[in-house]
């Protein structure tokens, strides 16, 4: 289902870029199952601005669930090329509050609230286009946007795209990627069904990613690039893999979006300032914490089972993004945050450590 662009009043002639900094509010345009339990969403901007981003990035949307909204970051799963819109694609998990929202409620015509576009998970600048694309269930989406990137752009390119579900019906993409296959000469397909309950036959392999399975399925992967996006263990097996059939580390790309806390040990060099200790205060929760000048406001939060919304880790995906009511913080973010966001009070506790009591708007 879908409705008219013109009806979000796309202005004729040349028209304006989405800027990150200031716009905010998108418009879903159409809605479409991919499988079963998959829909991809499609935005536009509702002045019709066209949108510039990377393949392999992805958007913050803040969605209008609860009291106060939740945030979730999605990979775009579309071209680049293609700027009037851009989709995400997003599966439905089991008691995910977000995903299952968003498929029972996300229709054409509603707007959410969104940031970006975000992310670093793009093609090495100057790379090799001899690539392989391996994505584990729903992170086939940000190469899945490279893929039809680089088919827009009619660039020359040696693609393997390996994409491993649990079923033949979980494989997300399936009929698009064999339509991109048929047209782009350098794109070959390799599907890799955990079992084929469901399918008739099935004429490839099956299983999960070992060393046998792709030294069969892609001898030469010493040589490409490998980007791989998937659930954490899926890409713990790939990079061991890679590892141990000679992909160079700097020619292994992952993402993901697994809050993953990383306790930050208190460094211990000669003469480095003792670290001093803070009162932290979340004010909503009515939770006090003392937290050291060395730990992230995130990593104390967690260790404090203090609820604190977390995707990235690491300042990139806004996720974090709080209202500091009082004291100051030293942030060291990747781009999550804006500066007038800074400037109306608001930091990323992922990526900040106090240098004062704090009261953080939790
Ligand atoms: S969790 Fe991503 S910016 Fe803080």
């Amino acid at each position: 289902m879908g409705i008219d662009l013109t009806s979000v009043q796309l202005a004729p002639g040349s028209r304006p870029f989405w800027d990150p900094e200031t716009d905010e509010t998108l418009v879903c345009i159409d809605v479409d199952q991919e499988t079963h339990d998959v829909k991809s969403f499609t935005f536009a901007s509702p002045e019709g601005k066209q949108f510039q981003f990377e393949a392999g990035q992805y958007f913050l949307f803040d969605f209008p669930t609860g009291a106060e909204g939740e945030a979730r970051c999605y990979s775009i799963s579309s071209s680049p090329q293609r700027t009037n819109t851009f989709t995400v694609t997003v599966k439905r998990v089991p008691g995910g509050r977000i995903s299952n929202w968003l498929h029972d409620n996300m229709a054409p015509g509603m707007s959410v609230k969104g940031q970006g576009p975000l992310g670093h998970f793009t093609r090495p600048k100057n790379g090799s286009n001899k690539l392989l694309l391996l994505s584990g269930g729903s992170g086939i989406t940000p190469v899945m946007s490279i893929t039809r990137d680089l088919a827009d752009r009619y660039e020359a390119a040696d693609i393997v795209f390996l994409h491993a579900a649990r079923t033949p019906s979980d494989l997300i993409f399936r009929h698009d990627l064999s339509g991109l296959a048929t047209r782009m000469k350098g794109l070959r397909l390799q599907f890799l069904p955990e079992s084929t309950v469901g399918e008739k036959s099935w004429p490839g392999l099956t299983g999960r990613i070992s060393p046998e399975f792709f030294r069969l399925a892609v001898p030469d992967i010493s040589e490409r690039v490998v980007m791989c996006c998937g659930p954490a263990p899926f890409m713990s097996a790939a990079r061991s893999i890679c590892e141990q059939l000679g992909v160079p580390p700097c020619n292994y790309i992952e993402e993901s979006f697994d809050a993953a806390v990383i306790d930050e040990p208190v460094a211990i060099v000669e003469n480095q300032p003792a670290a001093k200790f803070y009162q932290v205060e979340f004010s909503k929760q009515k939770k006090n914490l003392e937290v050291s000048s060395a730990q992230t406001v995130l990593a104390a939060a967690k260790k404090g089972s203090v609820r604190l919304p977390s995707s990235c880790s690491n300042g990139v995906c806004g996720t974090c993004k709080s209202k500091l009511v009082s004291g100051s913080v030293e942030m060291n973010h990747n781009g999550g945050i804006r500066q007038r966001e800074i400037d109306a009070g608001f930091f990323l506790p992922c990526c900040s450590k106090p240098l004062s009591d704090l009261v953080i708007d939790r």
